[in-house]
Formats: C-alpha cells, sequence, structure tokens
C-alpha cells in the first residue's frame, strides 16, 4: 500500500487539486463521465443526415477543416452575423451542414445540458462523415471550448484558394504547424463530395490566360467536364465529383491524380510537383497507409489553435456566443 505521509504536504495537494486545474491538452476520455453516449448521438445525427443526403458527410468534412485552418478549431465557421466567417470567399453559398450540427448539437444539450462545446461536435461529426463513408475510424482526443468571435477578413486569409500555387497552399498550412505532407494527406479528403464549376473553369477553357485548357488534364476527362460545366456564365454552380468514387472514402482520389484527373488544380498540383508526387503515387498504391495515415492528420488539424481549460466557452447555440 501507498503511504501518503512519505510524501510531503504540497507534493500530494500538487497532484490532487491543481493536476485537475492544469488540463491544457486534448483528452480522449474529456466526456467519458460528464457525457458517456456523446460519441453514439454524434454517429445517429449523422447517420440520418447521411441517410437523407449522402454527400453531407463530405460538406461536414469541410467545415470541420474551415474551422481548424481559420483561428483554430473553436467552431468560429458555425456564428451567424454578417461579417463572420460564414460570409467569406470560401464559404459563402459554399459551406453547407450548419442545419446538420444543429441538430447533433440539440441532442446532445438534451442528454447532457452545457457540456459538449460546438467545437468538439464538429470534430466529432467530421470523424464519423469519414467512418461512415468508409474510410478510417481514428480515435480522437476531446475538450476543444468554443471561441467568441468570427471575422471574414480572417477567413479570407487563412483558407486556401483551389487557384493558389503549391507552395502558397503549404504555407497556410505550415503556418498553423502543419506540414507540406499533411496538404498531400488532407487533400485526400476530395475523395468524398462534389465542387462547383467556377472552381475549376478556367483549368477547361482558359488557363493562366493562354487560351487553352490546363495541359495537365487527361483528354477525355476534360471532355466530360467540359460537358457539364460549359463555358457559360450560368454554369458557375454546376456540380462536379470530387473524384469518380465521391460517395466512398478510399484512395481513388489519388490513383485519378495519377491519371491526370484531378478535378481542382490544388489537387493536380500534388502529382505535377515533384515535391509531393511519391506521396501522392505512395496512396494511389496503398489505400491502407492512405487511411492511417489520414486519421494522423485529421487528430493534428484537430488539434491546431484549440481552446482548452477555462479558455473561451462551451455555447449553448452553435450559430451565437452565449
Ligand atoms: C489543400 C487545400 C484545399 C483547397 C484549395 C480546397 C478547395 C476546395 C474547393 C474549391 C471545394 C469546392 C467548394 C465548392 O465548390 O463549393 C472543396 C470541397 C471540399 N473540400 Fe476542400 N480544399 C482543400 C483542402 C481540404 C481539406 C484539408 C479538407 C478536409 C480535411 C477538404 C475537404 C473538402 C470536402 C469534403 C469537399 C466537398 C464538400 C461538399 O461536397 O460539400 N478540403 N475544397
Ligand atoms: C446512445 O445514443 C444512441 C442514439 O440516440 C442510442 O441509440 C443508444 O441507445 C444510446 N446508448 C445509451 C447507452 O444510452
Ligand atoms: C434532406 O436533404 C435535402 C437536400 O437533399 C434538404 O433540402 C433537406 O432539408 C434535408 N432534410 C433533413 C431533415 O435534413
Ligand atoms: C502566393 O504568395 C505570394 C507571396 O505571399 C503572393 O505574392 C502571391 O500573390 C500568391 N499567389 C497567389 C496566386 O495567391
Ligand atoms: C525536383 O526537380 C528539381 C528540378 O528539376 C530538382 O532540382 C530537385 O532535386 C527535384 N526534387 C526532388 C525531391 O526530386
Amino acid at each position: 500500500m501507498i503511504s501518503f505521509s512519505k510524501y510531503p504536504f504540497s507534493l500530494i495537494f500538487t497532484y490532487f487539486i491543481l493536476c485537475p486545474l492544469i488540463s491544457s491538452q486534448l483528452d480522449y476520455r474529456f466526456y467519458d463521465y460528464s457525457c458517456p453516449n456523446l460519441t453514439g448521438l454524434v454517429r445517429s445525427g449523422m447517420l440520418s443526415a447521411i441517410a437523407n443526403e449522402t454527400r453531407m458527410a463530405a460538406s461536414i468534412l469541410r467545415l470541420h477543416f474551415h474551422d481548424c485552418l481559420v483561428d483554430g478549431c473553436e467552431a468560429s465557421v458555425l456564428l451567424d452575423g454578417t461579417g463572420g466567417e460564414k460570409d467569406a470567399f470560401p464559404n459563402r453559398n459554399s459551406a453547407r451542414g450548419f442545419e446538420v450540427i444543429d441538430a447533433i448539437k440539440a441532442s446532445v444539450e438534451k442528454a447532457c445540458p452545457g457540456i459538449v462545446s460546438c467545437a468538439d461536435i464538429l470534430a466529432l461529426a467530421a470523424r464519423e462523415a469519414v467512418y461512415l463513408s468508409g474510410g478510417p475510424c481514428y480515435p480522437l482526443p476531446l475538450g476543444r471550448r468554443d471561441g467568441l468571435s468570427s471575422k471574414e477578413s480572417s477567413a479570407n486569409e487563412q483558407l486556401p484558394s483551389p487557384f493558389e500555387p503549391l507552395d502558397n497552399i503549404t504555407a497556410k498550412f505550415t503556418s498553423k504547424g502543419l506540414k507540406m505532407k499533411d496538404v498531400v494527406v488532407l487533400s485526400g479528403a476530395h475523395t468524398i463530395g462534389f465542387a462547383q464549376c467556377f472552381t475549376f473553369k478556367p483549368r477547361l477553357f482558359d488557363f493562366d490566360g493562354s487560351g487553352k485548357p490546363d495541359p495537365s488534364l487527361d483528354t477525355s476527362f476534360l471532355q466530360k467536364l467540359q460537358g457539364s460545366c460549359p463555358n457559360l456564365a450560368n454554369s458557375d454552380s454546376n456540380l462536379a465529383p470530387l473524384d469518380s468514387t465521391f460517395d466512398k472514402f478510399d484512395n481513388t482520389y489519388y490513383k485519378s491524380l495519377v491519371s491526370s484527373s484531378g478535378l481542382l488544380q490544388s489537387d493536380q498540383t500534388l502529382m505535377e510537383d515533384n515535391r509531393t508526387s511519391s506521396i501522392v503515387l505512395y496512396y494511389s498504391k496503398y489505400p491502407y497507409l492512405f487511411a492511417g495515415d489520414f486519421g494522423a492528420s485529421m487528430v493534428r488539424m484537430g488539434s491546431v489553435g484549440v481552446l482548452t481549460g477555462q479558455n473561451g466557452q462551451v455555447r449553448k447555440s452553435c450559430r451565437v456566443v452565449n
């Protein structure tokens, strides 16, 4: 038996009293006692959302990415109000899934009122989205808290554009503590979901002002895209799948890049650039290694700029601060 009398009082005091207070890191068991069925609630919310619309898995995964890359994973992308992140160019008429997060939050509030942050709900919902689409189920540390503000300009500055060169995109990731490899791994999220025509149209008709299509596009893929995204202003919001198996989380995305059939310029560039092409080839051949690396990169992305301990708050509604 351990006798505490051997230890100085101050040490025991530190162990029992201070340690719980200085938890400044995410924790796999954060809600084990305070909201034991959290994962079940989030999973069932995502199951019904995906049953209603398969694409919702992709939309929620992207929402978590847009949360984390802009001032950290603190649910600022969920806040309503003019001049917030929802108004920013990469989100306006593009980010979707807010009602799904509202519904999950409502069911979690009913089971465990005031306990679970919107940032954790979004991170968990994204994890379920990946898993329910056939991807890996990675363990996810929790304990994020919600931020108090949301700025349109932050999202415009910090989110990558599909028209940017790889160096610019990489700079946006490395400024958050992520690496160029994470750009390649996390872009694998484009194995599910859709993009609007305006996000890749210049590649089809006038690449870099040349008046010609992007030479790195496979010709039959190009013709198919020109059919679904004709060179007309009213085609801007037509949808094209990000890879040919748009509702299945697999490594087809990387196989498409190898065969010059990446949809976005920022996708295909991962195969054109010799700093990243070897990783693309590797994931195109080894789906299990992609699945494992994707989970690890998601956990890294999910830890960017998190608020923990006494910082921030646990919002009652994900759309407004308390
Ligand atoms: C590397 C830089 C990235 C760029 C430039 C980029 C850009 C885009 C663009 C332009 C779209 C289409 C949006 C629209 O047409 O409305 C899109 C969709 C999507 N992105 Fe990314 N993305 C990047 C990285 C990521 C990451 C890291 C993730 C998640 C981990 C992600 C997940 C998604 C998903 C799932 C969709 C489909 C959404 C849906 O169907 O609703 N993207 N992305
Ligand atoms: C957890 O929640 C899910 C979804 O509502 C439900 O099906 C399941 O029975 C719950 N489990 C427990 C132990 O309460
Ligand atoms: C189901 O999906 C459609 C879009 O396909 C959407 O308009 C509708 O609001 C969704 N319903 C529910 C209950 O989520
Ligand atoms: C890429 O970044 C450089 C340096 O920050 C900047 O000058 C340039 O405009 C960016 N290019 C694009 C296409 O955004
Ligand atoms: C990529 O190509 C450049 C120029 O062709 C070369 O200098 C460089 O060593 C190559 N890098 C790798 C990682 O292969």
